[in-house]
């Protein structure tokens, strides 16, 4: 009888196992190698969904939207339909998988992120903080070159995971203007 249950527990050990395996494997997103760049439309729709939960935290389940700059910061979807698209390093992210919010946070304070790449520290971007008289503020002029070309007030590289933005004027200026309401 003995001998029976631990057979039985053995049994169920290995088919726990072999559904973790495969479970991961489903729900864990693929990565193909070619120059780092990430194949979403690869991945199942289960596992676009789980990676937009993971990547777009609470920004992923904000549905309306105040402005089209609110719209920019949570979900990197512009009102006009024009595409907004984020490259980090040599990596084109796919539209829909991050976007502000991800980083720096519902209140633009930043913090300590926690994502499938690690663990990083966001900056505060509330355009109070960007703008106090510190070594040297931002205008909105320097804050449009940070989100496009990845400079900071101060001329210096800003690093991965900083995504470099590109997206039209308006929507733009329509961000930043969401920036200053935080
Ligand atoms: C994947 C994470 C991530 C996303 C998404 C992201 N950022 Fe950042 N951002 C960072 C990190 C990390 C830094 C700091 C980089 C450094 O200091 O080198 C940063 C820096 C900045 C800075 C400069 C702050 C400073 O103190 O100099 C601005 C402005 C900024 N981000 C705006 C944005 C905006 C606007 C968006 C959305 C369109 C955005 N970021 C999306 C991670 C992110």
């Amino acid at each position: 009888m003995k001998k029976n249950n631990s057979l039985y527990l053995g049994l169920i050990l290995i088919i726990a196992g072999i559904i973790g395996i495969f479970g991961t494997s489903y729900l864990t997103p693929r990565w193909t190698g070619m120059e780092n760049k990430m194949d979403f439309r690869s991945m199942n729709s289960r596992q676009q969904h789980f990676f937009r939960q993971e990547m777009m935290k609470d920004g992923w389940s904000k549905r309306k939207f105040s402005s089209n700059g609110q719209r920019i910061y949570y979900r990197a979807v512009s009102s006009s339909k024009k595409s907004i698209k984020a490259t980090i390093g040599t990596m084109e992210m796919p539209s829909l998988m991050m976007s502000c919010v991800s980083c720096h946070g519902e209140n633009g304070q930043g913090g300590t992120v926690q994502m499938m790449m690690g663990s990083f520290k966001a900056p505060n971007i509330t355009y109070k903080e960007l703008t106090k008289e510190e070594n040297p503020p931002y205008t909105d002029k320097l804050i449009k070159r940070a989100i496009t070309k990845g400079i900071d007030a101060d001329g210096k590289r800003l690093e991965p995971p900083m995504p470099k933005w590109s997206m039209s004027d308006k929507d733009l200026n329509d961000l930043v203007d969401y920036l200053k309401t935080l």
